[in-house]
């Protein structure tokens, strides 16, 4: 079977995650495509897709969304993955539901929800200001679920 990941990541964690899916699943028939770099990939071809991103201010980066809206009839017709990179261990699900739309949701065969890194030498003035005010603390570190990654990976292998 063919993977195809898609994703998105602002500081990397993603991008590291996605490293970790593709060697997890199998490098030889799993490829990776960043939508930053590629807006508008070919999906035929692939039996399996797996998209994720991360959440930024409550929100999956909004190319994210507009690709899941506009190939919403195509990625109903695939084996589907969908995970998310965050922080707020509270507001996680909620962020995760908020990301993807429903009928996705429904029918995707994983949904992984990965946690993530604050990597504060990544950040830039503003980005510190902001994880100041909301998480009171400005240290880097890591909160990945690698036991949801592995749980994840099995599924989708
Ligand atoms: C400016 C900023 C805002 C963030 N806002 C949220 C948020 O609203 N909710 C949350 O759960 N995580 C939030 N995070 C945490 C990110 O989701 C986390 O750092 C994630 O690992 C980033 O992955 P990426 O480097 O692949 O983009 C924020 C991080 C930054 C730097």
């Amino acid at each position: 079977m063919n993977t195809l990941i898609l994703y998105m990541s602002h500081h990397g964690t993603t991008r590291k995650v996605v490293d970790m899916l593709v060697h997890g699943i199998g490098s030889a028939k799993t490829h990776s495509i960043d939508l930053e770099k590629h807006e508008d990939p070919e999906l035929a071809g692939f039996d399996t897709i797996i998209i994720g991103g991360s959440i930024h201010m409550g929100q999956i980066q909004s190319r994210i969304k507009r690709f899941c809206e506009q190939h919403r009839q195509e990625l109903l017709s695939k084996r589907l993955g969908l995970f998310l990179c965050f922080m707020n261990q509270e507001l996680g699900q909620q962020e995760f539901d908020n990301a993807y739309p429903q009928e996705l949701r429904n029918h995707a065969v994983a949904q992984g929800l990965f946690g993530g890194e604050l990597l504060v030498e990544k950040m830039n003035f503003i980005e510190k200001f902001i994880i100041r005010m909301v998480a009171k603390e400005t240290r880097s570190r890591s909160q990945l679920n690698y036991d949801a990654i592995n749980r994840f990976i099995q599924v989708m292998r």
